[in-house]
């Protein structure tokens, strides 16, 4: 028999492009390396053979050939994506576990929040918040801090305009409870506050605190020093020692800074306490009669306390976070270890 001619041979190779569309995989592998393997490809001969033809032969046995190799892989291609998308189905594995869902929780510090203002609620205390941008006069001023006093740059304000800030402690909402309620007042502030500390181990330009203000008549330091310790009681145990040093706030006197015994040593001392065995959890003190004036509340009739305290500290202390950062970089492998 004679060779089949170079057409012949490429009638035979357009016959079997009608076999890619039902080819399974093996198949299809085979019709490939048959049609375009470099070795043995029916197509890649019939390319080869080309300048052994005379030349207006191989200019048209040539345009034929070509046009053949791109429906080849035209052909091949569809049904290799075919192939593909079909093993995606079957080939699922039914018994495989389903993707666990992401479940939310509350971050760990709102819930330190929730917790101190639950606690303040059952001693009688309503929770309200105030704004994040204040006017230099609630932030400063009718605290009793003057613009020029220290303690108005040691908070290293973030100034929004003139005389509009971030606030820097929760503490000017005190002053809006006393403007816009008469007394008895009994009040926690949760809230965001702002300073310009950059970030590092233990300090961020954005924390949380929580405000307390008491103001009714007769309210005395013994009042003061119980209402602190109920709390103390109640949040971390009943035995916790407690104790008021004195301090220094333009807004109270006398002013006082409140420690607990360590929650981390019990106070043997560790580096959490540095060695103290008292952990500090909030500045405080008897509302002073300045403040009172500057927001319309009689100091000869109203005597009452306040207290400011960190539940972001208090959140690490409890949970043994080593860098306050972690707080607030909301990543998700973080905060799975605190879902319940
Ligand atoms: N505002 C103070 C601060 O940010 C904390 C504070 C201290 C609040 C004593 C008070 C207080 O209400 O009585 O550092």
């Amino acid at each position: 028999m004679a060779p089949a001619t170079l057409d012949e041979q490429l009638a035979a190779i357009v016959a079997r492009i009608g076999d890619i569309p039902q080819a399974d995989a093996r198949q299809l592998d085979d019709l490939k390396t048959g049609l375009l393997g470099r070795k043995a490809g029916a197509l890649t001969a019939v390319l080869r053979a080309l300048p052994t033809l005379p030349p207006d032969e191989r200019r048209v046995v040539g345009q034929r050939a070509n046009q053949i190799k791109q429906q080849v892989e035209a052909a091949l291609g569809a049904r290799e994506a075919e192939l593909a998308a079909g093993a995606r189905g079957a080939g699922d594995d039914l018994t495989m576990p389903g993707r666990s869902r992401w479940r939310g929780a509350v971050h760990p510090v709102s819930r330190t929040v929730d917790e101190i203002c639950e606690i303040f609620r059952e001693l009688g205390f309503a929770r309200v918040v105030g704004p994040e941008a204040e006017t230099e006069a609630y932030n400063f001023t009718k605290l009793n801090i003057p613009l020029d006093h220290p303690a108005a740059d040691m908070h290293d304000t973030f100034y929004l305009a003139p005389g509009v800030v971030l606030r820097t402690h929760t503490s000017p909402v005190q002053a809006r409870v006393m403007e816009g309620y008469p007394p008895p007042i009994r009040v926690v502030v949760p809230g965001l506050c702002y300073r310009r500390d950059p970030w590092d181990p233990s300090h961020a330009p954005v924390f949380e605190q929580i405000e307390g203000l008491v103001v009714d008549e007769g309210v005395s330091f013994v009042d003061f020093k119980a209402g602190i310790d109920a709390f103390v009681r109640r949040f971390f145990s009943a035995g916790t020692p407690v104790r008021f040093r004195p301090s220094f706030f333009p807004f109270t006197e006398p002013s006082a800074e409140v420690d607990v015994r360590c929650q981390i040593c019990r106070g043997s001392g560790c580096s959490t306490c540095k060695q103290t065995g008292w952990m500090e959890i909030m500045g405080a003190g008897m509302v002073h009669p300045a403040v009172f004036e500057a927001c319309g509340v009689d100091p000869e009739r109203y005597t009452g306390y306040a207290f400011g305290m960190g539940p972001g500290r208090i959140a690490m202390v409890r949970h043994g976070i080593p860098d306050i950062r972690m707080l607030y970089q909301n990543d998700v492998r973080f905060l799975a270890q605190f879902v319940e």
